[in-house]
C-alpha cells in the first residue's frame, strides 16, 4: 500500500495565516511541534505501507522536501503540478506514476489538512479498507456527522457487508446545500465524506476513464512526458494546464456504482477554516483560543493569533482575529467560511 499524501490545495480559509507561498497543510495549526503535512504522515507510523508519495504545487517543493527530510523521509517522492486542477487530475496523476512497470499497488489517497486524535482507530480503519481495495473497490472512510456542514461530501450507507465492516455505497453526493444537508442529517443514514480514499490505481484510472476520459488522456500525457529531477517529477507543462479541473468526488466517487464505505471513529476533523480550529482547540476557562502575544479581557469564545504585535481583546465574543505582518483578519466566528470571498477579493485587485 503506497500513501499518496494531496497537498496542493490553496487553504484560503485560513488566510492570513495561509498564503499562497506557505499554505495551511504546511503550517503547524493543530499541533505546534508539526505540520498538518507532517502529521498526516507521521499518523501513518506502525501501519505497514510503502513510502509516502507526495504530490503538490511546483512552487512548494523545497518546502514540502524540508518537511519531509524533517520526518527522515527524505526519499520520498514528491509528484510535482504546474498549477492545482484539483484532486481528481492529482490523484491520476499519482495513479499513472504507480502503474509504470506494469504495477498495480493499492493506493491510500490522504488528505494534508485533516487532524485524527485516534490513531490506533485510524489504523483499524485502513486495515479493515484493505481486503476491498485489493479486491478492486474504491473505498472511501466514513465520519459519523454532528452537524449539516456543506463543505463536506455525504455517503448514504447501503447493505453491510457483515464480516468486515463495510457497507455498499448507496450514494455519495459532494458539498450538498444546506437544506439538504439537513435532511441528510436527520435521516440518520448518511456518512461525511472523510476526504480519503484507497483502491488498486488500476480501478480508479478505469473509473476516471468511464466519466471523464478528458482528464484521464491529459493526465497520461503530462505523465508521459514527465521529468525526474532528484526525488522531484515534474509533469509535462502544456499537457497539465490543459486538463480539465475537478475533484475526486464529483469526477468518481458520485458516480461509480463500486464504491464501498468503511467508518472511521477517529476523532477526524477537516481544519478548514478558523472555526473548525477554534472547535478542535484546547480553550480557556472563557473559551478562548489565545495564540501567541495576546491580553483578554471579559471576552468570550474567541480564537485570537498574534504573530508579530500584542493583540488585547475587550468585550470580544465569538471573534476570529489573526495578526500577521502585512495584514489583519478579525471575523464573525459563524462565518469563518467567508474568509476565502476575501483571498478571491485580493486576487481580483492583483
Ligand atoms: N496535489 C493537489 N493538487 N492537491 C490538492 C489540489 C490540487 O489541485 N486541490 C486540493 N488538494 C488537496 C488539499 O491540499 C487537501 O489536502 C485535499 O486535496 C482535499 O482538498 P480540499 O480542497 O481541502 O477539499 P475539501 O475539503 O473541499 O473537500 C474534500 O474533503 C472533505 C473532507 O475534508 C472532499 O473529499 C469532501 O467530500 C470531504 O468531505
Ligand atoms: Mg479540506
Amino acid at each position: 500500500m503506497i500513501p499518496i499524501i494531496m497537498s496542493g490545495g490553496t487553504g484560503s480559509r485560513l488566510w492570513p495565516l495561509s498564503r499562497q507561498l506557505n499554505p495551511k497543510q504546511f503550517l503547524p495549526l493543530a499541533d505546534p511541534s508539526m505540520s498538518m503535512l507532517q502529521s498526516t504522515i507521521a499518523r501513518l507510523s506502525g501501519l505497514n505501507t510503502d513510502l509516502p508519495r507526495l504530490i503538490c504545487n511546483e512552487e512548494h517543493r523545497f518546502l514540502a522536501a524540508e518537511q519531509l527530510r524533517k520526518l527522515g523521509m527524505e526519499g520520498a517522492q514528491i509528484l510535482l503540478e504546474p498549477a492545482g486542477r484539483n484532486t481528481a487530475p492529482a490523484v491520476a496523476l499519482a495513479a499513472l506514476q504507480a502503474c509504470e512497470g506494469g504495477n498495480d499497488p493499492v493506493l491510500l489517497i490522504l488528505a494534508a489538512d485533516h487532524l485524527v486524535e485516534d490513531q490506533d482507530a485510524f489504523h483499524h480503519s485502513i486495515n479493515s479498507a484493505l481486503p476491498y481495495a485489493e479486491a478492486g473497490k474504491l473505498v472511501n472512510f466514513g465520519v459519523v456527522p454532528t452537524h449539516p456542514e456543506t463543505g463536506y461530501g455525504y455517503i448514504q450507507k447501503g447493505a453491510s457487508d457483515g464480516e468486515t465492516g463495510g457497507y455498499k455505497v448507496q450514494r455519495f453526493v459532494e458539498k450538498p446545500d444546506i437544506e439538504t444537508a439537513k435532511d441528510y442529517i436527520s435521516s440518520g443514514d448518511f456518512f461525511w465524506n472523510s476526504g480519503m480514499f484507497m483502491f488498486r490505481a488500476s480501478r480508479y484510472l478505469e473509473e476516471l476513464g468511464k466519466f471523464r476520459p478528458d482528464i484521464l488522456e491529459a493526465c497520461r500525457s503530462a505523465v508521459a512526458q514527465c521529468e525526474q529531477d532528484m526525488h522531484f517529477t515534474r509533469v509535462d507543462k502544456a499537457a497539465f494546464m490543459a486538463c480539465p479541473s475537478d475533484s475526486i468526488d464529483y469526477a468518481v466517487m458520485e458516480r461509480t456504482t463500486d464504491a464501498i464505505m468503511v467508518p472511521l471513529d477517529a476523532g477526524w476533523s477537516d481544519i478548514g477554516s478558523w472555526s473548525a480550529l477554534w472547535d478542535v482547540s484546547d480553550k480557556d476557562s472563557s473559551g478562548n483560543v489565545l495564540k501567541g502575544d495576546v491580553i483578554s479581557h471579559d471576552s468570550r469564545n474567541n480564537y485570537v493569533h498574534a504573530d508579530h504585535r500584542l493583540v488585547a481583546t475587550v468585550g470580544l465574543e465569538d471573534l476570529v482575529i489573526v495578526e500577521t505582518k502585512d495584514a489583519v483578519l478579525v471575523a464573525h466566528r459563524s462565518q469563518a467560511q467567508e474568509v476565502k470571498r476575501i483571498v478571491d477579493q485580493l486576487k481580483l485587485d492583483g
